[in-house]
């Protein structure tokens, strides 16, 4: 069985968010159980070459689209054969992967257009043929498109990934001539999107499979609340869309070897978390470690409640509590948060991506936030148990199928349903409570380690998935 895995951003190369640790992560452990994966991702100039030893293949080759052609030149990692990079200057050679604070690239149909084309000539003139080709999200949708439509690679299956349908790489109609694609994909069954082309609706139509990052996100897409105007394609093509939940990779995150953590520890010696508490507060101007340390990290957007944050702030500052916030994205919250640095002596602002500060945070903190509007699966939550730190989360997506509420049997985390402020406060105050009683938060702290967020039941999940397909295809 051989997989072909594409996504536009895998961690450790190039990340903004979730898809690029899980696009790290769920190849591994899928090679990890015997199958031949390779991944593939645009070479962007934020790429470190040098540090990942990425160097030149002799596969080039043009794509033409948009009445010119693209030239694209194959990379990988020296001594590698996991990864291969795709690399065309004027596409790729950016300061961002998709766009700056203020906006998207104008031609991103064009840059993962070309990509998707890109995929697929690489296919022919290597002659590496996959069984299975597995997307994701709406940069890498229109190569199951490409496939059935185009290439009449039939015997290829596809399994095409939503890691959040609020993205769907949504372009005016002339898309479909830019990119080669042809009138006659231009209709409600295929492309055409209330008039414009729509990437993510050609992934869900044409490919085999359709899988979403949890089982409950799987249900709440179908509806009009979450489905972003989608449910009803995704209604209709129910019989081959399923919830699998993510996994986290338990070698990437783990606090007995973490060397950014200040202590290293684990379940079993968990009081080194309280030191790693007390130096990240010391370090960040916070005062007294025996009040409890809530974090939020993530990116800025609408979708994390970073609003209910923003509107509550003046609250957390009178609690008998400290807070630190890293995050960074939309200008609006990048700059109130830059504004009101410093003004509150209990809370610590980060504006920024800073991979070695969030793993400080994970293991400082009692407690970590996420008021998520939706959250089709969310790696924070777990990440922060993997580090003993329980979870304050609004019951939706990936975080309702992770979390369990306190006020149930065996319940480790606060959960709260109506995303409003009101709410939000009320489930910091159940944290300052539960924080009282130091006997019930060590006991919580060190069972939250002990659950089991790696890819071990969803690796198989996919497999067997793949293995369907690759029988439905006869080959
Ligand atoms: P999403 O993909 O929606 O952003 P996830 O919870 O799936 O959310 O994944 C977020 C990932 O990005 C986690 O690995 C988290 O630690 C990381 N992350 C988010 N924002 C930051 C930041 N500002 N600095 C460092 N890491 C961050
Ligand atoms: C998306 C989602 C997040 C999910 C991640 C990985 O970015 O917002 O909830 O965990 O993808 O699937």
């Amino acid at each position: 069985m051989k997989i072909a895995f594409v996504s536009s951003e895998i961690y450790p190369f190039a990340k903004t968010g979730g898809l690029a640790d899980v696009s790290h992560s769920l190849p591994e452990a899928i090679s990890e159980r015997g199958f031949k994966v390779i991944s593939m991702m645009p070479l962007y100039k934020t790429v470190d070459r040098k540090k990942f030893g990425i160097v030149p293949t002799d596969i080039e080759f043009n794509v033409h689209i948009n009445n010119k052609d693209y030239h694209f030149k194959v990379y990988k990692q020296k001594n590698g054969v996991k990864h291969y990079f795709f690399h065309n200057s004027e596409l790729f050679d950016r300061d961002y992967l998709y766009g700056t604070p203020e906006g998207d690239y104008p031609d991103n149909d064009i840059r993962f257009g070309a990509f998707s084309y890109a995929v697929l000539e690489f296919f022919k003139i290597t002659n590496f043929f996959p069984d299975v080709i597995h997307t994701n999200d709406w940069q890498t949708a229109l190569i199951p498109v490409l496939l059935k439509a185009k290439y009449n690679w039939n015997n290829i299956g596809s399994i095409h990934t939503i890691h959040n349908i609020a993205y769907q790489g949504i372009f005016d109609k002339f898309a479909i001539e830019r990119l080669n694609l042809g009138w006659d994909l231009f209709h409600m069954e295929a492309l055409e999107f209330y008039d414009k082309v729509n990437f993510l609706k050609g992934g869900i139509v044409f490919s085999d499979a359709v899988t979403t990052v949890s089982p409950t996100y799987s249900r709440e897409i179908c509806t009009p609340e979450y489905g972003y105007g989608l449910d009803g394609v995704l209604r209709k093509h129910c019989h081959k869309l399923f919830g699998i939940l993510n996994g986290i990779d338990y070698k990437v995150w783990n606090p007995e070897t973490d060397p950014h953590i200040y202590l290293n520890y684990s379940s079993e010696n968990i009081e080194k978390k309280s030191e790693n508490k007390e130096i990240f507060l010391k370090e960040h101007n916070l005062s007294d470690p025996s009040k409890p340390l809530f974090i939020f990290i993530g990116r800025f957007a609408k979708q994390k409640g970073i609003d209910l944050i923003k509107d509550s702030i003046d609250d957390m500052a009178k609690m008998r509590a400290n807070f630190a916030i890293l995050g960074s994205g939309d200008k609006l919250y990048n700059d109130f948060f830059n504004d009101i640095k410093g003004k509150y002596s209990n809370i610590f602002i980060e504006v920024g991506y800073d991979e070695p500060l969030s793993r400080k945070m994970y293991a400082s903190a009692d407690f970590l936030l996420m008021p998520s509007l939706f959250e089709p699966c969310g790696l924070n939550q777990m990440i922060a148990m993997r580090y003993g730190t329980l979870v304050i989360a609004r019951k939706t997506g990936g975080l309702a199928d992770t979390v369990k509420d306190i006020s149930e049997p065996h319940g480790y985390g606060i959960l709260f349903n109506n995303p409003d402020k009101g709410e939000f406060i009320h489930s910091l105050l159940r944290g300052l409570n539960l924080y009282q009683d130091e006997h019930t938060m060590t006991g919580l702290k060190r069972s939250v380690m002990n659950l089991d967020f790696s890819w071990d039941a969803s690796a198989s999940q996919y497999i067997r998935l793949y293995e369907e397909i690759k029988f439905s295809k006869g080959v």
